[in-house]
């Protein structure tokens, strides 16, 4: 394979709109020992990318500022020392930034094989997702048979793949959404059962549902005003995952709820991460996912793809109010 010296990749101009992801040329990485320089075919768009394109979520210092967490692709160069992977093999990977590229080189830690069954742009759905949910849901949260997750955002990527690893686990999924449509999507995931928040209360609907036990596992991408109602639709025992603060950073809670019923509330951010800490969560995966994936009882979300050039498009396409699924952005001839 010949690797150019100049690479086409997506930048983020200034913090704002959709409107400041802009194609550039830029010099094509090398990858340092250690490192795998992956050939993109795919990058997945997640909410982290948006977050950063507004300025609100900085990569950290030693990261690519360029876009982009999680890509689909071929090795096509190795750094020195690498001898996990060979040049061809068709991988995934969780990047630190500059998935949004032609090529992107990441410590090989953090690639795995891409599933034989799953195409590039279905398998750049994977690593985002699957390794935030690694380490919040399965690791510090011990998701495990018979227990009941509420997960909120339950239509997007992260709550799809949530979704997805309950049904896995033999755990019951209650799903939030904001339309019959993405309520029927969650459903079509893996998901017993589905509420309406903009007319429903999660919390009563969640205690019914539970027979008034609560849910063992509540995932949340809002805070603020969910913090609250959070821990009172949690079972004796419960664990809060707050995954990020859509809502707002700041709430009032009653802690006698903590107290009383033995809560524990957890969040953390998957980027700033150390390799070593990502490079663990591959191998949980690689164990217990990846032989889920390859035996189909995972499958593909729902996609829409974009050429890399558009990934502007793709960020207005996600930030619309119909979005559910994941998005993709392609890279080859026509990106
Ligand atoms: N902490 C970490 O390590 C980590 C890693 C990855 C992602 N994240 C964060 O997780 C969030 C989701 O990311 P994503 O990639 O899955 O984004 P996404 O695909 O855009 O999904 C976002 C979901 O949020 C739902 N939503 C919005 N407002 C809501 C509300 N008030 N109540 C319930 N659901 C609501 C949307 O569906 P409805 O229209 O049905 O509301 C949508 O399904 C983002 O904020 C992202 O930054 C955190």
């Amino acid at each position: 394979m010949t690797i150019q010296d100049q690479m086409q990749a997506i930048e983020i101009s200034e913090p704002g709109g959709p409107e400041v992801l802009k194609p550039i040329s830029v010099p094509t990485p090398s990858p340092a020992p250690g490192e795998v320089l992956i050939a993109v075919a795919a990058a997945g768009v997640n909410g982290p990318d948006i977050s950063q394109r507004q300025g609100a979520y900085p990569p950290p210092a030693d990261s690519s500022p360029l876009p982009g967490l999680e890509v689909s692709g071929v090795v096509a160069a190795l750094g020195e020392g690498e001898t996990r992977f060979a040049l061809g093999d068709e991988v995934v990977a969780l990047c630190n930034g500059g998935g949004y590229a032609a090529y992107v080189a990441v410590p090989a830690g953090q690639v795995l094989p891409k599933p034989e069954n799953w195409s590039h742009v279905e398998a750049a759905t994977l690593p985002e997702t699957f390794f935030t949910l690694q380490q919040t849901l399965v690791e510090r949260a011990g998701l495990a048979s018979g227990q009941t997750v509420l997960i909120h955002g339950g239509s997007g990527g992260i709550g799809a793949s949530a979704i997805q690893l309950c049904r896995l686990f033999g755990a019951t999924a209650i799903a939030t959404t904001s339309s019959a449509q993405k309520a029927s999507y969650a459903q079509s995931m893996g998901a017993a059962h589905t509420i309406d928040y903009t007319s429903e209360d999660f919390i009563e609907r969640t205690k019914t549902l539970t027979e008034g036990r609560g849910a063992d596992i509540v995932i949340d991408i809002i805070g603020g005003a969910y913090a609250n109602r959070n821990l009172k639709a949690c079972a004796y025992g419960g664990h809060v995952i707050q995954l990020a603060i859509r809502g707002g950073a700041k709430a009032e809670v009653n802690l006698g709820l903590v107290l009383m019923n033995a809560l524990t509330l957890s969040g953390s951010t998957l980027r700033p991460q150390p390799a070593a800490t990502k490079a663990r969560f591959a191998q949980g995966l690689k164990t217990r996912i990846w032989p889920a994936i390859q035996a189909g009882k995972i499958v593909p979300p729902r996609i829409t793809s974009f050429p890399l050039k558009n990934a502007a498009d793709a960020h207005r396409a996600m930030e619309a109010p119909d979005h559910y699924g994941k998005i993709v952005l392609t890279v080859g001839k026509d990106s």
